[in-house]
């Protein structure tokens, strides 16, 4: 469990950060950071948006750790100028946000709200400015609840609703909008939000989740021909959350529970996005929980993308542990490793065994590392200074690791860091900083923290040496 990693956490000793250079990438590659609608915006009761879950699930006694909610977060609807300033001068060539979808769709039915679509036609126009590609996230977690009264992703209405609502945004911005990722991290959908119970909308229960997890498949294929139809030249893709993962021992007992995990948390996902539906050893051991799945549902799935996005933060051990639902396998924190503040292990070797491991097994084509970041206790100094060395190496070892497995042949066309700004990390509210910026939550001051001055020295180089 994530308690059990906190004890565990050091804070590792700062080093100096591996020799590094932006020539050592290829001159298209994208630099960018990413974001996330509820994260940031706040702006919760302005031009007219409605309610998403996760307003909702922040209500709850006890749901978010500091009880807070995304209701103002970074204020980002108001300060967005400043922000995408921030990117800018970093040096950013790409930047990736996400649509809330609840200022969009205001009711069942509903013709798309002009003040929504008007706030992102200003966003995007402001990074087209600022020489930031945008990339477009449709589904960041942010469902409305008034489709989760009617049973959310549960539902398979839910999915023909989501190519509606794509319908709609790429209708709008597809003239400027060519990179479209039509969902974030599924897993998280299904499995912190209904198997869990840990994310927006709280529900604990197996065969839910993995209805979730079809219809939200499901919503993806439906909604790649909605954007090829008004986006000829878009690149279309969808962000998954993945893990290289180890046996905690050869015990044949650990592999095979490796196996199980690997089931769930990669194949689950991966193998339906490939044409090869779901995997059957994980559909034998869900047995009842299996979800309805309609003729035609996998081709629909399997539709053709233009690359894989890849969140990657850290790897997972695993072993055999009888009883524990929903597949008798555990996560067992390796040991005299560092890790960061949410007890996650850092490890830039498993980001290019991650990547090689997809490409053999799936060979998806371009592949975009599209979040990869680390939350720590940063501090602000008498100075106003932020030295977060720990996220400065983080982010310079992942940069190493994903130079030398491009150079080992692998596919990968961009990267973005998570995240621009300190935001709301969802159940730990406000606890968890991940920003390249951090931002003062009681005066929304923005200030480069040292890693975000790594970056932005990082990304300038190769201006210099034009
Ligand atoms: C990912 C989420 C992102 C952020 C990071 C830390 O799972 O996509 O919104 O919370 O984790």
């Amino acid at each position: 469990s994530f308690q059990a990693h906190q004890k565990m956490t050091k804070k590792i000793h700062a080093t100096v950060p591996p020799a590094i250079a932006r020539s050592d990438f290829a001159r298209d590659f994208l630099w960018g950071c990413s974001t996330s609608s509820y994260q940031i915006e706040g702006g919760a009761a302005e031009g007219g948006r409605v309610e998403s879950i996760w307003d909702r699930f922040c209500e709850r006694p006890g749901a978010i750790r500091d009880g807070s909610s995304g209701a103002v977060a970074c204020d980002h609807y108001h300060r967005w100028p400043e922000d995408l300033d921030i990117g800018r001068d970093l040096g950013l060539n790409a930047y990736r946000f996400s649509v809330a979808r609840p200022r969009i769709i205001k009711g069942p039915g509903a013709r798309p709200n002009p003040q929504g679509l008007a706030f992102y036609s200003r966003l995007v126009d402001g990074m087209l400015e600022r020489g930031l590609e945008p990339w477009l996230t449709l589904y960041h977690w942010d469902l409305p609840q008034y489709l989760q009264d009617q049973g959310g992703w549960n539902e398979r209405a839910t999915a023909y609703a989501f190519a509606d609502f794509a319908d709609a945004v790429s209708a709008h911005l597809g003239d400027r909008v060519k990179h479209w990722i039509t969902h974030n991290e599924p897993w998280c959908t299904a499995i912190h939000g209904h198997f869990e119970g840990v994310h927006a909308p709280g529900i604990q229960d197996f065969r839910t989740a993995l209805q979730v997890s079809h219809h939200v498949l499901l919503s993806h294929g439906l909604a790649l021909p909605a954007i090829r139809a008004n986006v000829p030249d878009a690149q279309v893709g969808i962000a998954l959350s993945l893990h290289p993962l180890t046996a905690a021992s050869g015990k044949p007992e650990d592999i095979a529970a490796c196996a199980r995990h690997d089931g769930l948390r990669n194949r689950w996902f991966l193998d339906p996005l490939h044409g090869r539906g779901y995997p059957a050893d994980i559909l034998d051991l869900c047995a009842a929980d299996a979800p309805v799945v309609l003729p035609g549902d996998l081709d629909a799935i399997a539709a053709p993308t233009d690359f894989l996005g890849v969140n990657y933060y850290f790897p997972e051990i695993i072993e055999h542990a009888p009883g524990a639902a929903p597949l008798e396998a555990r996560v067992v924190p390796r040991e005299g490793v560092p890790r960061t503040a949410f007890g996650w292990e850092v490890s830039p070797e498993g980001l290019g065994a991650l990547i090689r491991r997809i490409e053999a097994d799936y060979d998806p084509g371009p592949i975009y590392i599209t979040e990869n970041g680390s939350t720590w206790e940063d501090t602000v100094g008498d100075d106003g200074e932020i030295d977060d060395r720990e996220r400065r190496d983080y982010l310079a070892s992942h940069l190493a690791a994903l130079r030398d497995t491009i150079a080992g042949g692998s596919r990968v066309k961009g990267y973005f860091a998570w995240s621009l700004l300190d935001n709301f990390e969802w159940a730990e509210g406000y606890l968890r900083r991940f920003g390249l910026t951090h931002v003062d939550f009681e005066t929304q001051q923005r200030r480069l923290k040292g890693s975000g001055k790594w970056y932005r020295a990082f990304l300038k180089q190769e201006e210099d040496a034009q």
